[in-house]
């Protein structure tokens, strides 16, 4: 008998199992997929580690945290700093000094500040009606028209007239000569790739693969005490009041012989006319692969925003207010669940960071244990 069955090997599966296989209970890790890790598998193509379902960056502020994931990998320097392209220009991300000066030639924060402040003050929106009038009044017109519209137009597959403008809430500018993405204490990628710590902490513990729970929950659920869910929460309940909606990605990765595809981890399409989003060459996300196979190949992969319907991988949560309130219905089905226990960003329907998701992990687990 199971003290835990674990349904789902991604990161708040794996954290969930580690801490609860330490304190000594017996747990079975199972997931439908081929592999562990989730949505941070990694997997090694020419020395180089591509991330699977998109790029992934470690940051975060809580240091707790940031402790915690060192015992399982050494995580390199890396600082994230993306790179936009529109047309033949090329523009530093975020919004910054270095991103003025390219466009308008400025040096000062002073002459980027005027720079923007006037073309807010000739777009004359006092209230805007729509996404478009949202960003122009907030950051003027030349970075909206180059670097905001065709790439936000992309994402959400309609034209930003055509938006609402509370998707937009701000957009962040600042007035330093910094590329730095984020704005947290620390920040870097596992040497080695993020496969290897789902692995660490899995270690001496049965998993099995290529089994899905509904499937198999018949035969599994009288096997084990508790069941620690992180598949989808309207699945669970069999979609009794309709289907929560997510927005999907399509990648394509290349294998190509070439030694610097882009010069960039990440280089964001913002011009509408491209089909993808952004592309991502996986070496720059490592330091060392200039030397040995990969210094001859890269793997690059290109991101398409995709609608989502029901058995595609839900990547994005939409949480609108509509899908809110129906998740909400779900979640009063979920606390009346006996010894289940919902986590991960598809249990709690949430766009989660990793950093957010150890977190919650670290903190159901405790609870967990202290109550049982
Ligand atoms: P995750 O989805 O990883 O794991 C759930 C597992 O459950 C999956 O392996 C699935 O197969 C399994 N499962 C589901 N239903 C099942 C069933 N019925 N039976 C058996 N198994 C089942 N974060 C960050 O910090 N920095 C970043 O740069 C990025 N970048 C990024 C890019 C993209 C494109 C996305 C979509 C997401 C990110 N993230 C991110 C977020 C990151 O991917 C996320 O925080 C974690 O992967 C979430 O881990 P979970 O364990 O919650 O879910």
């Amino acid at each position: 008998m199971y003290d835990y069955l674990i349904v789902g090997a991604g990161l708040f599966g794996a954290v969930f199992a580690h801490e609860a296989h330490k304190a000594g209970k017996k747990v079975v890790v199972i997931d439908k997929r081929a592999h562990v890790a989730g949505n941070i598998y990694t997997e090694e193509v020419d020395q180089i580690q591509v991330h699977r379902y998109g790029a992934h960056i470690f940051h975060t502020s809580n240091k707790e945290v940031w402790d915690y994931v060192q015992q399982f990998a050494e995580f390199n320097r890396y600082t994230n700093s993306p790179v936009a392209r529109y047309k033949d220009e090329l523009y530093n991300m975020p919004f910054n000094m270095n991103t003025f000066s390219k466009m308008w030639g400025v040096v000062t924060p002073a002459e980027a500040r005027e720079k923007i402040e006037e073309q807010i003050r000739e777009a004359g929106i006092a209230e805007p009606r729509n996404l478009e009038e949202q960003a122009i009044s907030l950051v003027g017109r030349d970075i909206y028209e180059k670097l905001v519209k065709g790439y936000t137009e992309k994402q959400w597959g309609r034209r930003a007239t055509e938006l609402p403008a509370f998707i937009i809430k701000r957009l962040p500018v600042r007035f330093v000569y910094d590329n730095n993405y984020f704005n947290d204490k620390y920040q870097g990628i596992p040497v080695g790739g993020y496969t290897q710590i789902v692995e660490k902490l899995l270690e001496g513990i049965e998993v099995r693969l290529n089994t899905d729970y509904f499937t198999h929950r018949e035969e599994l659920c009288p096997q084990a005490d508790k069941v620690v869910f992180t598949g989808m929460i309207d699945e669970y309940f069999g979609y009794c009041y309709g289907e929560l909606e997510y927005r999907s990605l399509r990648f394509e990765t290349e294998e190509l012989d070439c030694e610097n595809y882009q010069g960039n981890a990440v280089v964001n399409y913002t011009e509408y006319e491209v089909p993808y989003t952004r592309i991502i060459e996986h070496k720059h996300f490592e330091f060392g692969c200039q030397s040995g196979e990969s210094s001859l190949k890269t793997v690059i992969t290109k991101e398409y925003p995709a609608e989502w319907k029901k058995g595609d991988e839900p990547y994005y949560p939409m949480n609108d207010e509509k899908n809110n309130l129906l998740y909400g219905r779900y979640k009063e089905l979920a606390e009346r669940e006996k010894n289940v226990i919902f986590g991960g960003r598809l249990g709690m329907y949430k766009y989660f960071d990793m950093h957010h998701v150890v977190a919650e992990a670290l903190a159901c687990v405790k609870k967990e244990l202290s109550d049982n």
